[in-house]
């Protein structure tokens, strides 16, 4: 089969679209014939090496850990799946952009509603499903006041949209361009993160400071720096890590990986299906120029998801 491959730690520019074995069912296993896959910060890192320390990868690497297909063999041991399936689901290192991978059923592999297309599925696990945990994890309440930073991205649109669900007041981070498109998510108030100091703006809306902050974009220090939202008291929770102390009272909350609960992926999908839920494809690539959605998601601003689809 094809996929898209890395051989070593390496620049994104020298990933190929390289032949490799098709991959069989283990026990507990199922193979997924691949309609389309979505980018993720991680994947990116796992090709260069950034993110060896954490997350050391085998080569070749297959790129990508988001899929939507459809199951065609399933081993010893699986029930719920069968071949003739359709699925969505994360799939950690088997990689995903390719023309078949191996998904293990649990949290992380749901049915797909008949109504969501491939492409749509695809961009929501990793992304929806760590907005949903850092959600539970913050444990935001309806009334409360968050600020979303790094909100038009893969996991923010999420977020912002969960968080206004759960009817809290949301102010995001965005760009002039993006602002409309945010606020129609359920924003109630947009900070422009290239024009405007966020922390300031973010104060001048609510002068005691927000209940809770979800930062998606700085870590460490930039964590503290940031923590100056929130309100004495307040919170701050972060996909990535950051100071035990935030000053103030401000409790910080650092998911590292995420761990959905059973249903939580079925749960965004059928959000999605019924419309309840926007999936924002900001790219879409054709399997053969998956080496240029790769560097297109490294270089650019793309509000939302990128999607490569496979034949
Ligand atoms: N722990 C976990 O399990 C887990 C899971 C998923 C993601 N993550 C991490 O969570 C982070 C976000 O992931 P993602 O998938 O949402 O990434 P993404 O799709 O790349 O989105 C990041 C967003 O942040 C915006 N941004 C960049 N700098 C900003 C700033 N200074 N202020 C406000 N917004 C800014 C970007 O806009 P521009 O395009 O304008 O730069 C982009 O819209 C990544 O670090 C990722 O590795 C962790």
């Amino acid at each position: 089969m094809k996929a898209l491959v890395a051989t070593d730690y390496q620049p994104l520019d020298r990933l190929t679209l390289a032949e490799l074995p098709k991959p069989a069912a283990g026990p507990d296993e199922v193979v997924v014939k691949v309609e389309a896959a979505a980018l993720n910060p991680l994947d990116l890192m796992l090709v260069t090496g950034a993110a060896k320390g954490l997350f050391p990868t085998e080569h070749p690497l297959i790129v990508g850990m988001d899929v939507a297909g459809t199951v065609v063999e399933a081993g010893a041991g699986v029930s719920g799946y069968a071949p003739g399936d359709r699925v969505l689901g994360f799939v950690g290192q088997a990689g995903s952009v390719a023309e078949f991978t191996v998904a293990t059923p649990g949290p992380r592999l749901a049915h797909r509603p008949q109504n969501l297309d491939a492409v749509h599925a695809a961009a929501i696990p990793e992304s929806g499903m760590t907005a949903v945990c850092l959600l539970r994890a913050v444990g935001l309440t309806g009334g409360e006041s968050v600020l979303v930073i790094g909100a038009t991205g893969g996991v923010g649109l999420y977020a912002v949209q969960l968080a206004h669900a759960l009817r809290a007041r949301v102010i995001a981070t965005a760009t002039a361009q993006d602002a409309d498109y945010i606020c129609g998510l359920g924003a109630a108030d947009t900070v422009d993160y290239r024009q405007s100091d966020v922390v300031e703006e973010t104060l001048k809306l609510v002068p005691d400071g927000v209940d809770v902050v979800v930062d998606l974009v700085n870590r460490g220090e930039g964590l503290a720096a940031v923590a100056r939202a929130a309100r004495p008291g307040g919170r701050l929770v972060s996909p990535l890590s950051g100071p035990d102390d935030l000053g103030r009272g401000v409790t910080p909350v650092y998911i590292g990986s995420f761990v959905p609960e059973p249903g939580d992926l079925e749960d965004l999908a059928s959000r999605a299906a019924d419309g309840g839920l926007r999936v924002e494809i900001g790219a879409r690539y054709a399997f053969g120029d998956a080496v240029q959605a790769v560097a297109d998601f490294a270089g650019k601003h793309i509000r939302g998801k990128v999607v490569i689809t496979v034949p």
